[in-house]
């Protein structure tokens, strides 16, 4: 896709992330409206529904022959990635939102026959919003972003899912260990962003494809690979545990979780 095309997008999603940010804080007036989906842990409200339902309205009308994945249901049933693909994470990190009304962020991407093309992460609290792509560049809001410092594993922090530390899975206790040390956000979202800033030299965690496609497109575009936590492609189409870091740190991990 051309520049203009793909700066014409741009400001639309920019526009729409404004609109679903107003909705957020609109709601947070009063009460949210909470259900449980597959466990106590795994939430939903109001308002991840109310956005992915936004959403979907505003692709169809700019893009109506795109295929889109939403966390929430409100999308297609997505069996491969030709045309134009698009993914919506509403609220990634809803326990965050429910709990602390903030370090929650709202996601989209879009995919054009598998390949990542234009990646969004708004940081809903702060009202920074990194976007971009390969034949873009990567910003926060209006400012241009430089390819973080390439630090190995053993010179940086390490973003990891609680979940995954917690019950010993793969090898992230000795991940955190052989880092400087370790951060839990609580949001797929917010910790890639500390990657892509440079405050962290990676974030491992099981996904589901909404959490990682635009981090997928942002961190590539910053020269930082984002594979399987053994370092394969990724398949953009079902549940993967996702490493993406500085190249250094990549192969470090990589050569941990392999050994
Ligand atoms: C979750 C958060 C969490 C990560 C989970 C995600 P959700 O997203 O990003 O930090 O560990 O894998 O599912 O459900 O809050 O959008
Ligand atoms: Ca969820
Ligand atoms: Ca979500
Ligand atoms: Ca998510």
């Amino acid at each position: 896709m051309e520049q203009h095309q793909l700066a014409k997008i741009d400001n639309a999603v920019l526009g729409w992330l404004e609109e679903a940010r107003e909705n957020v804080y609109i709601n947070l007036q009063s009460a949210l409206m909470v259900s449980e989906k597959a466990n106590r842990k795994d939430l939903v409200t109001n308002v991840d529904k109310s956005n992915e339902q936004y959403f979907m309205r505003k692709i169809h009308a700019l893009d109506p022959e795109a295929q889109i994945l939403g966390e929430e249901g409100f999308g297609d049933a997505i069996k491969n990635m030709q045309g134009h693909v698009w993914f919506v994470d509403p609220i990634d990190g809803t326990l965050n939102f429910v709990k602390q009304h903030d370090d929650f962020a709202i996601m989209l991407a879009l995919y054009v026959d598998g390949v990542p093309t234009m990646g969004w992460i708004m940081d809903v609290d702060k009202n920074l919003t990194y976007h971009g792509g390969p034949n873009y560049g990567v910003f926060r809001n209006s400012e241009k972003l430089i390819i973080p410092e390439n630090l190995p594993l053993s010179e940086g922090l390490i973003e990891l899912s609680g979940n995954r530390l917690v019950h010993h899975q793969f090898r992230f206790e000795e991940l955190a260990e052989a880092s400087l040390g370790v951060r839990v956000i609580g949001s797929a979202g917010m910790s890639f962003i500390k990657v892509i800033e440079g405050k962290a030299i990676a974030y491992a965690s099981k996904m589901k494809p909404w959490d990682f496609a635009a981090a997928k497109v942002l961190l590539e575009t910053l020269k930082m690979p984002i594979t399987t936590i053994d370092g394969k492609e990724i398949d953009m189409l079902s549940s993967n545990t996702v490493l993406g870091a500085t190249p250094a740190a990549h192969s470090d991990i990589v050569r941990i979780e392999l050994a």
